[in-house]
């Protein structure tokens, strides 16, 4: 595989038409979901394209952490949810973090000086990205609840230990 570097990658909001490559390439039940909060404005589903290949996503949400216990604490905050690079060969390529300025961008020209994220207890690679970036802890701890639908229609509901971060975007 050729070497990729960040300048190669294209970041751009999610269009209809794109659907289909996410499916392909980065299957997630979320995206229709995540596309339709796009439409009804509560969210940017960003998605990262090297060439026409789909690698990485994202979603603004700028209603902010679904979770009682963050907002809380931190409002509306808007938060970068559903982060994700694909394939693993092409991580530590600055990808996640293009995304994530992306979203830094977005917030700061639209709604205001600050954006959120959580991240899974044991995920301690994606926090020290985080922290390196300027994120600090806000809410240590909080469960963040989630369902799926699977093949066979059954509902799966979870609910995963998480801290939530912030960056003051100054
Ligand atoms: C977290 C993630 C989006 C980072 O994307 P990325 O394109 O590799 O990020 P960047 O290249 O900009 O930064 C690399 C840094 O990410 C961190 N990182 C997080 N997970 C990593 C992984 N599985 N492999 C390598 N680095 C990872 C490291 O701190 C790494 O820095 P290092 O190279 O100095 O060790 C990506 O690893 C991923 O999709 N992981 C699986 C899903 C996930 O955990 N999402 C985050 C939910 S909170």
């Amino acid at each position: 595989m050729r070497p990729l570097t960040p300048g190669d990658v294209r970041i751009a909001a999610c269009r209809e038409g794109d659907l289909v490559a996410l499916d392909r390439h980065l299957p997630s039940p979320s995206h229709p979901r995540r596309y339709t909060r796009q439409l009804a404005g509560l969210g940017t589903l960003l998605v990262a394209w090297d060439g026409g290949q789909p690698v990485g996503h994202c979603e603004v949400r700028w209603d902010g952490c679904a979770a009682a216990e963050v907002r809380g604490v931190v409002g509306d905050c808007p938060e970068v949810n559903g982060l994700f690079v694909w394939p693993e060969s092409l991580r530590r390529h600055g990808i996640g973090t293009a995304l994530i300025t992306t979203a830094e961008d977005l917030v700061r020209d639209r709604s205001g000086p600050r954006i959120g994220l959580g991240v899974k207890d044991g995920n301690t690679r994606a926090a020290a990205l985080y922290v390196r970036l300027g994120y600090r802890p806000a809410v240590p701890r909080y469960l963040d609840r989630w369902s799926y639908v699977d093949q066979d229609g059954r509902m799966h509901d979870n609910a995963d230990p998480c801290a939530f971060l912030v960056k003051e975007l100054g």
